[in-house]
């Protein structure tokens, strides 16, 4: 009976079909996790013409799921930067924890509705939960809240519109922001999203240590002031991308508490340090922030598509966001439960909070902080042994875990220096154990590294040195 109601609905499969398509996925999956040491650390060489190979109309007719997976695994998923493995220490890796994929199945097979909480009251307290343990890793006080969003991106525009509302009202136009010339480039995206025009963004240089030149930040606020503008916003950043730096948060804390600016902190990639001593310790000042984002998908460890946006005052958030329809629900009215329609620009939206919750609870936050600890020690292991490297410069010292170098040779103009670094890179990420990216400061080309994967250990960190150590050998032998 079952089976033909399968044949007749099959978007309705029945148990024995849901285990199949279920175990038949987790085969490959299982052989693919356990096989990513020994996967290159990017497969990328002629990956674009095979992406252009793939374009198809609309299927009209189905095709075996088998063959779909093999293609999938054998196919499509090696020819790309292997962000899970152990090797990626390029940009800023996540690693992806297995626990979070399961939580993934389990919210996407359930299909429960978060956006509004009368739908499904309990598990929109669970991602409530989440976002106050976040708030409680921050420094936060009692009153913050916040939501989770797709990422970082997301989560700064969500902060800049707030402050925007919150300070300017509607009137916004003179409205002045600062950041400093090392901010992520999704602050800019978001102010100009916000309706700000892009001249009103004031990017303050950086000091020797890539953080902003406070004294500069605060001529450039008088400055505006006596031009009719309105400074209202300055982001800090915990933890660049480019080479790690975490400006002085307390020092621009007092600066904007005293000229009445917005504080906002970019903690994307560095904010989830605080669970850390050495982290708390380096980023002080990030608890006096009007606004924090951070993403769980770099350094919680988390697969792509989870950043979340706290605020001191989490009524802010439902200032700018709450609308009202009368088609919807009634909006709960206590602080304790939350719409999450009513503080961000989504209504339907995936059950993101429990791919945060499930692993958290499972493990308790010690083995968060104890990985953190780690990519910290490995951080500060791979600059001691890069330095003995003759000729290597260390251009940025580990703040948190991303650390930046060059190869220097004398007698080389920095435009063919950079040309040399450029060609130290590809010999290492031809070697395929690692896969670093780079960055350009002040017109000098450099080579970051960016240790954060939960798959990352000292093994992989000799192994990175093995390979810049070979390179440099190469690029500076007088053969080549
Ligand atoms: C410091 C910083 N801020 C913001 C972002 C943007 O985050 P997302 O990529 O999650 O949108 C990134 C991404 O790497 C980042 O490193």
């Amino acid at each position: 009976m079952r089976a033909a109601m399968t044949a007749r609905f099959p978007l309705e499969p029945d148990a024995t079909e849901m285990r199949h398509l279920v175990d038949e996925a987790m085969d490959r999956i299982v052989a693919h996790i356990e096989s990513l040491p020994q996967q290159p650390a990017q497969n990328v060489e002629g990956a674009t013409e095979f992406a252009r190979t793939l374009i198809e109309s609309l299927p009209q007719r189905g095709q075996s799921y088998e063959k779909l997976l093999d293609q999938l695994f054998d196919e499509l998923i090696p020819r790309s930067f292997n962000a899970a493995g152990p090797g990626y220490l390029a940009y800023i890796p996540g690693g992806g924890i297995f626990h979070s994929a399961v939580a993934d199945l389990i919210a996407d097979a359930v299909n429960r509705y978060v956006g509004v909480c009368a739908a499904a009251p309990a598990l929109a307290q669970l991602e409530a939960n989440v976002v106050r343990w976040l708030c409680e890793i921050v420094g936060f006080p009692r009153g913050a809240g916040g939501g989770l969003a797709s990422g970082g991106s997301l989560a700064n525009l969500t902060a800049i519109t707030t402050a925007r509302d919150e300070r300017l009202g509607g009137d916004f136009q003179r409205g002045t922001l600062y950041c400093s010339t090392e901010v992520h480039h999704s602050f800019q995206k978001a102010v100009h999203l916000a309706g700000f025009p892009k001249k009103n963004i004031r990017e303050i240089a950086v000091d020797a240590k890539f953080r902003m030149r406070t004294d500069l930040l605060e001529e450039a606020i008088e400055h505006d002031r006596q031009k009719g503008f309105t400074p209202f916003l300055v982001i800090g950043s915990a933890g660049t991308t480019g080479t790690g730096a975490v400006d002085d948060l307390a020092r621009l804390a007092a600066i904007a508490r005293a000229s009445g600016l917005w504080f906002h902190v970019d903690g994307a990639y560095g904010a989830l340090f605080a669970m850390t001593d050495r982290g708390r310790e380096r980023l002080r000042g990030m608890e006096e922030a009007d606004s924090v984002i951070l993403d769980p998908h770099k350094t919680l460890f988390l697969p792509f598509g989870t950043g979340a946006v706290l605020l001191r005052d989490a009524g802010a958030l439902r200032r700018t966001h709450s609308m009202h329809a009368d088609y919807l629900p009634q909006m709960q009215t206590e602080d304790e439960l939350v719409d999450f329609c009513e503080i961000s620009p989504e209504l339907s939206r995936d059950f993101r909070g429990l791919r945060v919750w499930l692993p958290l609870k499972m493990f308790g936050i010690t083995p968060f902080r104890q990985q953190l600890d780690e990519k910290l020690d490995l951080a500060a292991v791979v600059t001691a042994e890069l330095r003995k490297i003759k000729g290597i410069e260390i251009v940025a010292e580990p703040q948190l875990s991303i650390m930046a170098f060059r190869v220097v040779k004398p007698g080389l103009a920095e435009k063919e220096l950079n040309e040399l670094n450029r060609n130290l890179l590809e010999r290492i990420n031809a070697r395929k154990r690692v896969m670093l990216t780079p960055t350009v400061l002040s017109g000098r080309f450099v080579i970051r590294i960016c240790v954060v994967s939960h798959r990352t250990h000292r093994d992989r960190i000799d192994m990175a040195v093995e390979d810049v150590r070979a390179a440099v050998d190469e690029v500076l032998s007088p053969e080549s």
